[in-house]
């Protein structure tokens, strides 16, 4: 039987067991998908443990996607972000991925959202801010991050190609020409609050939320009122999973298994 599991701390409510099992249980495959809650101060130990004992994929999250860096060979896309949430231990040593970056452009596909060209706003600076900011640029948008402490935005925006880095106040002028709103903050997360004036919404545009708790965020239902196209965050998680099973096993996933194995958790 094939081992995989998700390392983190904590990791007890993780969704990634009910969205991997399920994958591999639709597919055929002997596997089994296991919560690993590392210590903190043994990153690097647990890293070589779990090599050592054979385990043959991991999902890396809070807070150890910096750590896994040192630990892999970066996969291309990581080397610009700096961060992994996906190992493959590979009969050459373990490779690293995000597939929380490759995830969410596969999930605008999913919902036949072109980036290619669009004016993306990417609200927050933070790690789901910075996947989102070099996934955005991959996919040929023009990306502007826009982040409460200013600062941070500028920080992100050097790192970006092209991407242009602002304060909270430039935001409604920004969302009036936008293409692509995500809100990549923590606002919203178990709260009725947006990050985005809810006046600024207009229907041409594509709102995309990191957020999944609640899946209907303030943030997104602002945008629905206005007309826009809405995509909630369980299909940033669900595709980042997706992304890499396909990794792990080279079998196509069953994506409308996973994705109902994740709503019924939700
Ligand atoms: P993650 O790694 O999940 O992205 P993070 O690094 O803690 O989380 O980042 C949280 C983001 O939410 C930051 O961009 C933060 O803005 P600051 O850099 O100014 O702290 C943003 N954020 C959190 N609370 C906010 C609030 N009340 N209003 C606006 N932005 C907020």
């Amino acid at each position: 039987m094939d081992v995989y599991g998700i390392i983190g701390n904590p990791v007890e409510h993780s969704l990634s067991p009910p969205l991997h099992q399920a994958a591999f249980d639709e597919r055929g495959i002997d596997a089994k998908f296991v919560t690993f809650e590392a210590d903190e101060d043994r990153i690097e130990e647990a890293f070589r443990g779990a090599e050592a004992l054979g385990i043959d994929g991991l999902t890396v999250t809070l807070p150890f996607k910096h750590d896994a860096y040192d630990f892999v060979d970066p996969e291309e896309s990581v080397e610009r972000v700096g961060a992994v949430n996906t190992i493959d231990f590979t009969d050459d040593g373990p490779v690293g991925y995000n597939t929380d970056m490759t995830g969410t452009l596969r999930a605008f596909e999913h919902h036949d959202v072109g980036l290619d060209g669009a004016d993306a706003v990417v609200v927050g600076a933070g790690g789901a801010a910075r996947a989102l900011a070099f996934g955005f640029e991959e996919a040929g948008a023009d990306v502007s991050i826009v982040n409460r402490t200013e600062s941070k935005a500028h920080d992100l925006a050097a790192e970006v190609p092209g991407a242009s880095g602002h304060g909270l106040d430039a935001l409604t002028d920004l969302m009036a020409g936008a293409d692509v709103v995500a809100n990549a903050t923590s606002v919203g997360l178990e709260s009725d609050e947006s990050v985005a004036p809810a006046d600024a919404w207009h229907d041409d545009c594509v709102a995309f939320d990191a957020v999944y708790k609640p899946l209907e965020t303030r943030f997104l239902s602002d945008a629905a009122a206005a007309g826009a196209q809405t995509i909630d965050g369980a299909w940033m998680l669900l595709f980042q999973g997706v992304d890499a099973f396909e990794i792990w096993t080279g079998v196509d996933a069953p994506v409308d298994v996973m994705n109902e194995a994740l709503r019924s958790h939700l």
